[in-house]
């Protein structure tokens, strides 16, 4: 993919490798060879490159499915069947807020209309200097506090306006501190 392409976050490699870097094909063979079939790897994998780019290209997935022994299509398949795989670049963050029914029922469609407004983009874009991707997604399992959201890998619930305004405040609060080199590592939880 082109250096250029304004499609990339500002932080990713500037060079995408072609090939994935030798750690990560170990990662893949140590991972392979603690399993009897091929197929058992795949959603692993796909995380482990996700992990490290994040996201997946179609060139690390060709190379992957070629170091797994599995057909290109056949590990499209598998990442696009996962909406946790993504497989178009994202933001340094990403929010996927529900938009099952019992989200919906609690008003997730207004406060989503809100979050947007805070962040400038759509459902399914990503924030010009690649800081927030915005992203639906089926139910979270955490409808007793609808509506809910995942930011990264915390989840949020009971949202209401200044909820969804400290969650948008809070990814321009954690961008700030990448800017000044304080950012602490993405923290997992649920609130409340
Ligand atoms: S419907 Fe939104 S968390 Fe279940």
């Amino acid at each position: 993919m082109s250096t250029a392409d304004p499609a990339l976050p500002p932080d990713l490699p500037p060079d995408l490798p072609p090939d994935l870097p030798p750690d990560l094909r170990d990662e893949i063979a140590a991972m392979m060879a603690a399993t009897d079939h091929p197929h058992g790897v795949t959603v692993g994998a796909l995380a482990a490159v996700q992990a490290r780019f994040g996201w997946v290209s179609d060139a690390h997935l060709v190379e992957l499915a070629r170091l797994i022994g599995v057909s290109a299509a056949e590990l499209d398949g598998v990442a696009t069947y996962f909406n946790l795989i993504f497989r178009r670049p994202v933001g340094r963050h990403v929010i996927m807020m529900c938009d099952s029914v019992s989200c919906w029922l609690m008003g997730a469609d207004a406060l989503r209309a809100r979050l947007c407004d805070r962040l400038g983009i759509q459902p399914g874009q990503m924030t010009p200097d690649g800081a927030a991707t915005l992203l639906p997604i089926v139910c979270l399992g955490h409808c007793d506090h609808a509506p809910a959201l995942l930011v990264d890998r915390t989840l949020h619930g009971d949202l209401d306006e200044s909820r969804i305004d400290a969650i948008a405040d809070g990814v321009r609060a954690k961008e700030q501190a990448r800017e000044q080199g304080t950012e602490r590592g993405t923290e997992q939880g649920r609130e409340p």
